[in-house]
């Protein structure tokens, strides 16, 4: 796997204006259920526009393993399904790499099966909580037959002749949670109640409806929203068109509003409600993005951005806003190091549980490249430099097997004085394998550390 190899240091050096016109690749969250629910329905999915990045291909791999037939001809992945319930056993165990998503949707999905699952993963994952996911499992009578403790992986599962259904309210802000206990439910009888105080990202929800699932949302006078999917129905395969992941967008995105002068345009990115907390917020900061295009594709809402350096302001990023730009933290605090005056992020205890202590590792590269910040327990404040003055030209910043530290500490060194090096770029290949190639493509100026000259 690729976190045993050698790790693969790279540097990014101040860049003259990035130009140009980009397309990042396909959704991830989008990807991995693409794979999952096609290969558990009925009859043939057609899927084009997939991110065929590790932690997805992990997935394909793991619906492989338990019965589905996956098979790429052109641009297009076509899935014939096993049909929901018909899961097999798989041989081994599933290794999903680094892959949070692919593990813990499929945990929950395989959980009410009358069978034997074992997940494995890679340090990163190996080191991350699951019983935010075996609690509701465990409820619906899903056994642990063994796991690491603290209820990590690698972890073994077997689930009951008959899965109970349950209500559940989930605890913390996580999509991956409440997809989970969905997808369990798609093997359980009877109605199956999850309630969601802050509203998440809603693919599974909108993905199982097009499937054919029988699910149902509601939300109440305070917001809260109460999904209620029945079990044991039929899914029919459908056509996927995957719209461009506004995840991986926002690197040469953040890329275009700190290096002067530059002005580029990023095509077909997903503009899904719950997804697009850091444009609003970079808006709010002052940055001149363009949303031109707005269309419908497959139930989507997709746009291109038309985006030109731009000064920055700090401003006050609000908890609530944490759900709708979970993963853009990393890359919002490296423009907030660009901006004038303070930011002071909120609400962030769920980024010391991704691929890395993400608010730990974020204010640590910060500092080694001269940034002036603070971190709390669940926020972060990040004093910025106006054109990159005296940034940059630390020792390696630690990347901790996380693509996104990796990414946007490279976006950083873009426009910092010095340059700034990372110690490993393997894991970006985990999301976005494009981005090397796609950055300097724009005009970015990042190299393996061992060829900079
Ligand atoms: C995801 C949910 C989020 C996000 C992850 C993808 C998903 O995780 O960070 O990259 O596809 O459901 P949490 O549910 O842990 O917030």
């Amino acid at each position: 796997m690729s976190h045993t190899a050698a790790p693969q240091p790279a540097i990014a050096r101040r860049s003259s204006p990035l130009r140009g016109e980009a397309r990042v690749p396909g959704d991830k969250s989008i990807s991995h259920r693409s794979f999952m629910f096609g290969g558990l329905a009925s009859g043939e999915t057609r899927i084009t526009g997939l991110l065929e990045g590790e932690d997805v291909l992990r997935t394909g791999e793991a619906m492989k393993a338990m019965g589905a037939h996956i098979e790429k001809k052109g641009d297009e992945w076509i899935i014939r399904g096993t049909g929901n319930g018909a899961l097999l056993q798989p041989e081994g165990p599933l290794d999903f790499g680094n892959a949070g998503t692919g593990s813990r949707l499929t945990m929950g999905l395989v959980g009410t099966y009358d069978m034997e699952t074992t997940f494995i993963g890679d340090a990163s994952l190996q080191s991350r909580p699951m019983g935010r996911v075996l609690d509701p499992l465990r409820q619906m009578g899903v056994q642990v037959l063994s796991a690491a403790p603290g209820d990590r992986m690698p972890l073994t599962l077997r689930g009951p002749k008959h899965a109970a259904p349950i209500t559940y309210r989930v605890p913390m802000a996580s999509a991956q949670v409440k997809s989970a206990v969905l997808l369990a439910a798609l093997n359980t009888p009877g109605i199956t109640t999850v309630i969601e105080p802050v509203m998440t990202r809603d693919h599974t929800e909108k993905m199982l409806k097009g499937f054919g699932a029988s699910i149902d949302v509601e939300t109440d006078e305070r917001g809260v929203r109460h999904i209620f999917i029945e079990g044991q129905g039929r899914l029919a395969g459908q056509t996927i068109r995957v719209p461009g992941d506004p995840s991986s967008a926002a690197f040469p995105l953040v890329a275009a509003l700190i290096v002067p002068g530059s002005d580029i345009v990023i095509r077909n990115v997903l503009m899904n409600p719950t997804r697009t907390g850091l444009i609003l917020t970079l808006q709010e900061m002052g940055a001149d993005i363009e949303v031109q295009n707005t269309r419908n594709e497959g139930g989507e809402d997709v746009a291109d951005l038309r985006v030109r350096h731009s000064q920055l302001k700090g401003v006050t990023v609000p908890a609530e806003r944490a759900p709708s730009m979970i993963d853009e933290y990393p890359v919002l605090a490296v423009a907030a190091a660009f901006a004038e005056g303070e930011t002071l992020m909120q609400g962030l205890e769920e980024l010391r549980v991704k691929e890395s202590d993400r608010l730990a590792a974020v204010a640590a590269g910060l500092r080694l490249n001269g940034v002036d910040c603070t971190e709390g327990e669940a926020t972060l404040a990040v004093r910025g430099v106006p054109e990159g003055k005296g940034l940059g030209g630390g020792e390696a910043v630690k990347t901790h097997l996380d693509h996104r530290i990796a990414m946007s500490f490279l976006v950083m060194g873009l426009a910092s004085e010095h340059p700034v090096t990372i110690d490993d770029r393997a894991m970006i290949a985990t999301s976005f394998p494009e981005f090397m190639d796609l950055m300097t493509g724009l005009g970015a100026r990042i190299d393996a550390a061992d060829k900079a000259a």
